[in-house]
């Protein structure tokens, strides 16, 4: 299997790493096809809705361990709203691909990001366009 080196670099020093203390939303998602779960923290500047931060914790390979780091690298800065930018496809093409067989761990980041800005949307009754609920 062929891994770019974007992958392998995040994947062998991942950022981004670990938990929020009252984070603003949190998502946890599980991956059906092989059952590995990923949490995503963020940290919203209430006025501006801007990500100040945004923390994951991943129990999985590491094709899903480097998704995780480059999408909560590309969240921090944006907007809840720039933040469904952020697919399963722009990830991929941040790293540069990913084999075909691993395509489906690149799906838990932007599923729990979503599942996070859900949570946050919640709570603070804010509405995301696009954003649907969690299944
Ligand atoms: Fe879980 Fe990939 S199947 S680590
Ligand atoms: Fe399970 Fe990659 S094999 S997320």
């Amino acid at each position: 299997m062929q891994y770019s080196d974007k992958v392998i670099e995040h994947f062998s020093n991942p950022h981004n790493v670990g938990e929020i203390e009252n984070a603003s939303g949190v998502g946890t998602v599980g991956n059906a096809k092989c059952g590995d779960i990923m949490r995503i923290y963020l940290d919203i500047d209430e006025d501006t809705k801007i990500i100040k931060d945004c923390k994951f914790k991943t129990f999985g390979c590491g094709a899903a361990i480097a998704t995780s780091s480059m999408a909560t690298d590309m969240v921090i800065g944006k907007t809840i709203y720039e933040a469904m930018e952020v697919t399963n496809k722009a990830v991929m093409e941040a790293l540069d691909g990913l084999p075909p067989v691993k395509v489906h761990c690149s799906l838990l980041a932007e599923e729990s990001i979503h599942a996070a800005l859900w949570d946050y949307c919640k709570k603070h009754n804010v509405d995301i366009p696009g954003l649907k609920e969690p299944k």
